[in-house]
């Protein structure tokens, strides 16, 4: 039987074990990079995107400075213009909204279904004749029901740009996601499972058009051989962050396998508790396959609850500040009202998903979490 300490030390993501962990190949990386002066647009960058277009069965890829910027790259590249609404989740990052209103469209948030995803039920009820696009999140590396948004997509005519910041790697019916719409952002924050020293980010498309447009838009609207094609900006992937990122793919495979156990440990161990709901199993649908960028759930007595495992040394996190896109004052969305959002948000919490914890840490937080609705 398992000795359960009384308290450990469980931080929700232990940053300085980004770089400590591999201090010393990274050091390596850093050193050869550098040394060779091989700042910026360099063969590191240049490999790691093609790598990751190999990965994810993606036809282009292009490194920018973050996914915040790619996703704006992507809204701009499709031509998004003023007046044109977007059709986004609530529950998501507000770098997701952020990036339609900074392209020059209307981010419409919209709820969200019993998944926790975009709901494509609302999706479609909120067309109107200026919509010009969907935006599904690929949340806490889970892909959507993308036959349902991309039918949606088709049926008006709308575009789609996935912000799968979270979701490298996760497939819905065995595609990736970031490859089912016009264009896609994915994140290398630190906290990400693909993560680098710093920000870091990429778009991926399949279509050469787009491609073109987005690559002059990350490099001062220069196009691959150097010539000013368009108006740009500066959101490169510097090489450096590349080499890391180009390293550390060649396990993300290990690295997803280990967070798949980590989420059917914690719902070998929670999944009876009524209090509790949590997000999908590993294997539990055919159709999903999820790299737990995050293992969010909702609790009773939410609140309560995080500040009993604060005192047991457990951290968690609750995402976003706790509130949905439409809930920030000032951003334009007073009047709109999302019941399910904001009841998610009441309840949400998310639990130490990440390469740092053991099966032990797992066990204790689970027990604690046990504890806590036994008293
Ligand atoms: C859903 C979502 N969208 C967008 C972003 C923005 O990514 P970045 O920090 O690389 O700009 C994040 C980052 O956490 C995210 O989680």
């Amino acid at each position: 039987m398992l000795l359960v300490p009384e308290v450990r030390n469980v931080p929700y993501f232990d940053y300085p074990k980004v770089y400590l962990n591999e201090k010393d190949t990274l050091l390596k990386i850093i050193d050869d990079v550098s040394s060779r002066g091989a700042f910026i647009l360099q063969k590191e960058l240049t490999e790691f995107e093609s790598n990751l277009a190999v990965y994810t069965g993606a036809n282009y890829s292009i490194g920018v400075a973050n996914a915040t910027d790619g996703l704006e790259i992507a809204w701009m590249a499709l031509g998004l213009r003023p007046g044109d609404e977007v059709i986004c989740s609530s529950h998501t990052m507000l770098a997701t909204a952020s990036s339609i209103k900074i392209a020059g469209g209307t981010p419409v948030p919209v709820e969200i279904g019993s998944d926790n995803l975009i709901d494509p039920e609302a999706v479609e009820a909120a067309i109107t004749p200026r919509t010009v696009g969907i935006m599904p999140t690929q949340l806490n590396g889970r892909t959507c029901d993308m036959d349902r948004l991309m039918t949606i997509a088709n049926k008006y005519k709308l575009f789609v740009v996935e912000d799968a910041a979270q979701a490298l790697g996760s497939r819905f019916k065995g595609r990736h996601a970031g490859t089912f719409g016009n264009a896609s952002s994915i994140s290398f924050f630190p906290a990400k499972v693909l993560g680098c020293l710093g920000d870091g980010g990429a778009v991926l498309t399949n279509d050469q058009s787009t491609y073109d447009k987005m690559y002059q838009l990350h490099d001062h609207g220069r196009d691959t051989n150097g010539d000013i094609k368009s108006w740009g900006r500066n959101s490169r992937l510097d090489n450096v962050q590349a080499a890391i990122l180009d390293f550390r793919l060649k396990t993300y495979s290990q690295v997803i396998a280990r967070r798949r156990h980590v989420a059917a440990l914690y719902q070998e161990l929670l999944g009876d508790m009524n209090e509790l709901q949590l997000p999908p199993s590993p294997d539990s649908d055919p159709n999903h396959f999820d790299i737990y960028q995050n293992y969010e759930l909702t609790a009773d007595r939410r609140n309560e609850l995080r500040d009993y495992l604060k005192a047991k040394g457990i951290g968690t996190l609750i995402q976003w500040g706790g509130k949905g896109v439409h809930q920030w004052g000032g951003l334009g969305f007073d009047d709109v009202k999302l019941p399910k959002v904001e009841r998610f948000f009441e309840r949400c919490i998310m639990l130490p998903m990440n390469m740092f914890i053991s099966d032990a840490d797992v066990q204790y937080i689970a027990h604690s979490i046990r504890n806590f609705y036994a008293q």
